[in-house]
């Protein structure tokens, strides 16, 4: 991946941090951006149907578009060059965008993912070591041992709500493998509120008009009671760790302990912004991909017949496969594979913005203070082409070198530059030992039959969720071998 040894595959794939290469911009007439006369027409296109309204706007207008969707008119780009230039060459001109700035003002407050500046860099240095190869390792033990009592929970023949299901599964892995902490973590709890946290953010008239969510309407009361729930539950965490004290190594123990160089701490408040916005960041998106990858591989047969085949030679021989472990990971390849398509595909973060902080230019194009730039991953990794026959799901594709290949934002599933997801790795290893762990025992078929509705929000969610039927895998194995 990406120029990787098969040792070093722990780390992100697409888009890397550092600016070894900058590519080639594309020349832009900046006469086709320029600020539409009717600032609002395409607003109900885009509210009916987010992800059609951007497709066609790249296919019709080209790789930077200018969009009539009220007075802000973003520019959409979909060109990995004009992506890097304000992920990472121009990045100190960007911020995030509007969208980030009111999840910070009323959900999430200065977490890694909304702050900025200095406290952000003071704050992604803190928890980087969480990060750190090393301690990946370690969380694959837990990562296996979850799944597997996933997998313990279900029974041939069963209808299982499969998002639902897996949901709780990576809120456990998170629980237990940054904060130490399960057992008092009511997870059904959390998922519900995160359900009216994403309710609340692909709903179109709340985003058009700020001014609504701030009116004593059901969704905004609903919103403030699961708001102050996730309060409750991360706060009593951080409670129960003070009381507690030492003796952890975790991430919350680093951030209890991280202290400032005049000598202060983070407070509750602070601490509880960084513990949600890894709850939440850190669990949905993987579940998500999983739920995908389970859902293509019941599309393709073909593809889970292969994947079984790689799970019988490095967990074989069969038919009593073995749990998976970190050390597998690396012999693993088509399994990474598909989670590296399913992200291709459904990108659990389908879409990232910028505000320009500052006047600036991309391309030969004014960008002035106050512009937002989106860039959209379900936009770019469908481009036929970057993409051969984009719109099929071929895991093969990632065997033969293709990230090497790619212009470097062609994939950018976990973003780029100094924002880069911190938890790209996490969440691949995640995902691969996960689909492996489950897999190796169980085909979880997917009834929902495709076109999927999906609900654009902060992340991509299947609209109704999925139902899936257990089924034996491939080949028969002992539980607990
Ligand atoms: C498949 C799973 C995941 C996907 C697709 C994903 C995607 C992303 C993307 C695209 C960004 C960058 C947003 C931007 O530039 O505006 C991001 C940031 C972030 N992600 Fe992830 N993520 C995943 C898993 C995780 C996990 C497992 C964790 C933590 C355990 C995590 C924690 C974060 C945090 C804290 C940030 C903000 C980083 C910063 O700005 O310093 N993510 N993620």
């Amino acid at each position: 991946m990406n120029g990787q040894t098969s040792d070093d595959r722990v780390a992100a794939p697409g888009a890397a941090e550092t600016e070894e290469t900058r590519s080639v911009l594309p020349r832009i007439d900046p006469a086709s951006v320029s600020r539409p006369r009717f600032a609002w027409a395409d607003v109900p296109r885009y509210f009916r149907d987010p992800l059609g309204y951007l497709s066609r706007v790249r296919r019709e207008k080209g790789i930077f578009a200018r969009l009539p969707l009220g007075p802000v008119t973003p520019f959409l780009i979909s060109d990995p060059a004009l992506i890097e230039h304000v992920l990472v060459t121009d990045n100190k001109s960007y911020k995030k965008d509007l969208f980030i700035q009111m999840l910070a003002e009323e959900a999430v407050g200065r977490g890694l993912l909304t702050s900025e500046g200095d406290f952000w860099r003071r704050q992604r240095r803190l928890a980087q070591p969480a990060f750190h190869r090393e301690r990946i390792a370690g969380y694959a033990t837990t990562m296996i041992r979850c799944a597997e009592a996933y997998a313990d929970t279900l029974a041939l023949g069963q209808e299982r709500a499969l998002h639902r299901d897996l949901m709780e599964l990576t809120l456990h892995i998170v629980a237990q493998a940054l904060f130490s902490d399960d057992e008092n973590i009511p997870t059904q709890e959390v998922g519900a509120a995160l359900d009216v946290l994403m309710e609340r953010y692909a709903d179109n008239l709340l985003l058009a008009f700020p001014v609504l969510r701030r009116l004593p309407l059901p969704i905004n009361r609903r919103f403030d009671r699961a708001m102050k729930r996730l309060d409750d539950i991360m706060l009593s965490l951080i409670a129960r760790r003070r009381e507690r004290g030492g003796g952890h190594s975790d991430l919350l123990s680093m951030l209890l302990r991280a202290q400032d160089e005049d000598g202060s701490r983070m407070t509750d408040r602070q601490l509880r912004d960084e513990v949600i916005t890894l709850f939440t960041a850190g669990h949905e998106t993987t579940a998500l991909a999983l739920s995908y990858a389970f859902f293509l591989l019941s599309q393709h047969p073909q593809v889970a017949a292969t994947l079984q085949a790689e799970l019988n030679a490095v967990l074989g021989p069969g038919p009593l496969l073995r749990l998976p472990s970190f050390a597998d990971f690396p012999s693993l390849r088509y399994c990474e594979a598909v989670v590296l398509e399913t992200l291709r595909l459904y990108p659990p973060a389908w879409i990232i913005g910028r505000e320009a902080a500052t006047d600036t230019t991309l391309s030969g194009v004014a960008i002035p203070r106050g512009a937002q730039i989106w860039m959209s991953q379900w936009v770019v990794h469908r481009d036929e082409s970057l993409f051969a026959h984009a719109d099929l799901f071929r895991p093969e594709r990632w065997l033969d070198g293709l990230q090497k290949r790619l212009p470097r934002f062609a994939y950018f599933p976990f973003g780029g530059g100094p924002r880069l997801c911190i938890g790209n790795s996490f969440a691949m290893v995640e995902a691969t030992l996960v689909l492996a762990t489950i897999a190796r025992r169980y085909h979880l078929r997917v009834l929902t039959p495709p076109p999927l509705s999906l609900l654009p929000s902060i992340t991509l969610r299947p609209r109704d969720g999925f139902l899936a039927r257990v089924e034996a895998a491939v080949s028969t194995v002992a539980k607990g071998a």
